[in-house]
């Protein structure tokens, strides 16, 4: 494969263009390659993700970092002068107790990690910061990525901020939200016609063909991925540098739920929490739900799907880290479950009539799946929960637009309020 960020830039990285990385190693295999704009392992094709060389990190020293996911760097592939890149700044983003939710659900703690005030409203603005850094040590020419939408988002803010060219491929039926969410950071938003699925494999095809590009999450994916670990190290940190109980994810490629493992794990390796047993579930929605199948059938063979549901962001039908989500699910004694598209539209409104924070269908997806755990017995509603919403709401309004709106319309006196009957 002719990489894309081309295999010349790779001897003229600058020392320490990745921090404390050491190198990228197959998943599969363990075989390391030098870190550059490689995703597969030359030996066995397996996934390769960054490996590290941390030295001592202390407590003080990250919380004397910037309120943002800077504040980690040490535990990034990316430069110590990091923050001297123009980048969008994600992260930090605010830790909820729940409390008049977990009263709903009938559990004794519960928190929300809200990423939905990141600054383009989803999390994925945590991957993009990564990858774009990657991608300047590259000395890419084109920031580019497939996407279900709020990475498409994510990319075009984050490379004009950066002042680098984008360009962004979406399945052409994705919420009209997002597509101006993208359509205004850049001219190049590209429509293709076809799914989710079939956006990947185009622009798989492209990274092959074309020199300079650095599509985030495909031929820079190892450096991105990086990025979820972030959302394990906030919560862990702000519960006091403690890790919580059960956490439940949503699942799409799966990547966000195997990095905030790998970032739990981290953080013991290094001493800054106590190791402790903590219990992962990853949520689908039904209609998309690959992983959840695999689980509930007790097998690692995960069958591709065609996606068919509103929960759009997490419609990939072939998730490049499903395998590695049944295995932290199942290891950590968690599970992976899956819910319709009406409760999904049901969880949102109760994530937003109980504690004023209105999700996207993605966070719909993961709250409805909550209840569902709960419901089910699986989730032990006596242990500190954390549920992560990881979208805004705006951004899927049609979702529940059918099924919220004005209690009454009457006309501006006193007595046709009355009459209304709202009181
Ligand atoms: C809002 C939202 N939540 C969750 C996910 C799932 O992320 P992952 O692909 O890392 O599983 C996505 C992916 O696009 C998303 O947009
Ligand atoms: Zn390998």
């Amino acid at each position: 494969m002719s990489a894309a960020v081309t295999e010349k830039t790779a001897p003229s990285l600058r020392t320490g263009a990745f921090g404390n990385a050491r190198a990228l190693a197959c998943r599969e295999c363990g075989n390391e390659v030098e870190l550059g704009p490689s995703y597969a392992c030359p030996d066995c094709f397996g996934p390769l993700e960054v490996a590290y060389d941390f030295p001592v990190v202390t407590r003080e020293e990250i919380e004397a970092g910037p309120p943002n996911i800077w504040r980690y760097k040490a535990l990034l592939p990316v430069p110590v002068d990091i923050e001297q890149s123009p980048n969008t700044e994600p992260g930090f983003t605010r830790l909820l107790r729940a409390d008049n939710l977990a009263r709903e659900l009938g559990l004794e703690k519960l928190w929300v990690k809200d990423d939905s005030t990141n600054p383009t409203n989803s999390f994925k603005d945590r991957v993009v910061a990564c990858a774009l850094s990657a991608a300047r040590e590259l000395d890419a020419k084109v920031f580019a990525c497939p996407s279900t939408g709020n990475l498409a988002n994510a990319v075009a803010a984050a490379g004009a901020r950066a002042g680098i060219r984008t360009v962004v491929f979406i399945p052409s039926d994705l919420e009209h939200p997002k597509q101006v969410n993208s359509a205004v950071y850049t001219d190049k938003l590209v429509a293709v016609d076809g799914n989710y699925d079939d956006v990947n494999r185009l622009a798989s095809e492209i990274a092959g063909e074309e020199d300079g590009w650095a599509f985030v999450n495909v031929n820079v994916r190892p450096f991105y991925a990086e990025g979820s670990k972030t959302l394990g190290y906030e919560i862990a940190e702000q519960l006091g540098w403690r890790l919580p109980d059960q956490i439940v994810i949503p699942v799409a490629s799966g990547s966000q739920l195997t990095k905030v493992d790998k970032a739990f794990q981290e953080l013991i390796a290094l001493g800054l929490v106590d190791d402790r047993p903590y219990r992962i579930f990853g949520a689908q929605a039904t209609g998309c739900s690959p992983v959840s199948v695999a689980y509930k059938a007790d097998t690692d063979a995960i069958r591709p799907v065609k996606p068919d549901t509103i929960a759009k962001s997490l419609a990939i039908g072939n998730p490049a880290d499903g395998i590695y989500v049944l295995d932290i699910c199942r290891r950590t004694g968690g599970a992976v479950e899956d819910i319709t598209d009406d409760e999904v539209r049901d969880a949102i409104v109760l994530l937003a009539r109980t504690e004023g924070i209105f999700t996207e269908t993605a966070g719909g997806t993961t709250v409805g799946v909550l209840k569902k755990l709960v419901e089910s017995g699986q989730l032990d509603t006596s242990l500190e929960t954390v549920v992560i919403n990881t979208g805004h709401g705006l951004k899927t309004l049609d979702a529940v637009s059918d099924r919220v709106g004005a209690a009454a319309t009457i006309a501006p006196t006193y007595d046709a309020f009355v009459a209304s009957g709202i009181l």
